[in-house]
């Protein structure tokens, strides 16, 4: 079949208010990147000649600012789900211009298919190739695009032509069935394939292909600072103790790793560790510091949702894709994320929490409570389902006028079901076997900064009893301090109780 090349201003000329578009892509890679920025475009004169103009965005994760950043900026953004990290969008989450709602990753795409949110009007796909009988060779990031494909009424291509074709082979691209007829994930090993190296979609869907040669533009990660390298290496030390003690089978589990400079300083220091063995990674992203690990031999594999490389790193991996293209393998959310197989591998969950409490329970997402920062992206998805489920953060923020440690967190992502161990800059605090009394004890002891340390104390001691010993009316009073006078060492338990 003939495509239909068209620019990006024609393709955003069809697009009507209200419109809902499906992605492709997983943080900033295998997003499309020229589309959207011409329905901006389009979006400010429908505004100044005063009509509604918004669109509703589906993604796989964050995407970039040519999409969310921009879409913000003008005010276009409708509702939005399931993850996003963007500046711009975040002030309009918390205006309430877009609506957003925050889902674990692997649920969106099946509920998209199970029709909680609406018909699909249009998929806006990144390619690296199509063929005429629409194979689709997809680019460094998949998220829900097989689902909004499936579903869209009209699809759109972004070609982008700095995508090597060589990539064929890296992806694998699997739809489950839904129930009653979903049958298990056949995935036994993080490196088994289950799926296609390339999207099938119809042909006649494509109403056009834009083509494009831009970069996914991720950041280089600078040097992790001081507090990344302290909590890195006291997740690493909890490791290798664990690894020492019988805790992880000699052949070790596959580890997955939220992303940010934490993230990275572990694996850098998982990567000098003489005593651990090779591993593999089950993983929603990988970052700079995974392939570093690859060229050590210390990472054999990573299935992965998204490749969030640097532009350097990522030139790098195009021009040496020959070593690591068996070594790597992109897959849709709902299976990167999927419990089932999270629970099955055995995996290794790392994620950072905004705050924790004294309880063993993660915010992840709202600052006091009220303002979303990003969202709970995969974190719940691989939390709730791990071997081991690590959450790490600072002691202390802004110069110690945040403890991220308080005594109740301000809003519930992870509970203490589910979290298994919290690591701050200050130590490890192994919650498993331990009732909420001593949970509080060892997270005041071993991870709490010294300047928090008696304020977290005092509160344990106001309980009078429970289980769980809250004292609701001053459960708060950090946070209260914080936004009253700015420091939660103001913090005043006699004013409530
Ligand atoms: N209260 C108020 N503000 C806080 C805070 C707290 N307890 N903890 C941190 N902050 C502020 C920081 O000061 C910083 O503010 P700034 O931007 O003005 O400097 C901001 O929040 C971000 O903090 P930082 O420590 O830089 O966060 P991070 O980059 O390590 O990210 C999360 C932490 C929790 C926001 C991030 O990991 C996230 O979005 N997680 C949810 C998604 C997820 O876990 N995905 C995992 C799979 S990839």
């Amino acid at each position: 079949m003939a495509y239909n090349f068209i620019t990006a201003d024609e393709a955003a000329a069809m697009v009507k208010n209200n419109d809902t578009f499906g992605l492709s892509g997983f943080t900033a890679p295998g997003v499309p990147k020229a589309f959207f920025e011409a329905v901006a475009r389009r979006a400010e004169k429908e505004h100044e000649a005063g009509r509604e103009f918004k669109i509703n965005v589906f993604t796989g994760a964050s995407t970039n600012d040519h999409v969310d950043g921009i879409l913000a900026r003008t005010n276009t953004m409708g509702r939005r789900a399931p993850y996003q990290n963007t500046p711009d969008l975040r002030k309009r989450i918390n205006s309430h211009d877009a609506h957003y709602f925050d889902r674990h990753l692997s649920d969106m795409a099946q509920e998209v298919r199970y029709g909680y949110y609406g018909k699909i009007d249009y998929a806006v796909i990144e390619a690296a190739e199509i063929s005429e009988d629409g194979e689709v060779l997809l680019g460094c990031g998949l998220g829900n695009v097989p689902t909004y494909a499936h579903l869209a009424d009209k699809i759109i291509i972004e070609l982008n032509s700095r995508l090597p074709k060589s990539l064929y082979g890296m992806h694998d691209v699997y739809l489950p069935l839904d129930p009653p007829y979903r049958r298990e994930i056949p995935i036994f090993h993080a490196n088994d394939r289950i799926g296609r190296p390339t999207l099938k979609i119809d042909p006649a869907k494509v109403v056009g292909i834009i083509r494009t040669d831009s970069y996914d533009g991720v950041k280089p990660f600078t040097e992790p600072d001081a507090m990344s390298k302290k909590i890195g290496s006291n997740v690493v030390k909890f490791l290798l103790s664990e690894y020492r003690n019988g805790g992880l089978p000699k052949e070790f589990l596959p580890l997955q790793s939220g992303v940010g400079n934490v993230a990275n300083a572990v694996l850098y220091d998982l990567g000098e560790s003489t005593e651990l063995p090779q591993f593999m990674m089950y993983t929603e992203v990988i970052q700079d510091a995974v392939l570093e690990l690859m060229k050590k031999g210390k990472c054999t594999f990573a299935s992965t949702c998204s490749m969030t490389f640097s532009d350097n790193v990522e030139s790098e991996l195009f021009s040496n894709l020959d070593f690591f293209h068996d070594k790597i393998l992109l897959r849709p959310a709902e299976i990167s994320n999927n419990p089932e197989v999270i629970r099955r591998l055995g995996v290794i969950a790392m994620n950072t929490a905004l705050e924790a409490d004294i309880f063993g329970n993660v915010n992840s997402t709202h600052v006091l409570g009220t303002r979303m920062m990003n969202g709970i992206g995969g974190s719940g998805d691989f939390t709730r389902n791990a071997y081991i489920s690590i959450f790490s953060c600072p002691s202390i923020t802004k110069e110690g006028a945040i403890s991220n440690i308080v005594p109740m967190v301000a809003h519930a992502d992870h509970s203490e079901h589910s979290v298994d161990v919290i690591v701050t800059d200050q130590g490890i605090a192994d919650l498993r076997g331990k009732d909420p009394v001593q949970r509080a004890e060892t997270i005041i002891e071993n991870c709490a900064n010294p300047l928090y340390k008696e304020l977290l104390w005092d509160y344990l001691k106001l309980g009078k009893g429970g289980q769980t010993p809250h004292t609701l009316a001053a459960a708060f009073a950090l946070h209260v301090a914080l936004s009253e006078t700015g420091d939660m060492r103001n913090a005043d338990f006699a004013k409530y109780c």
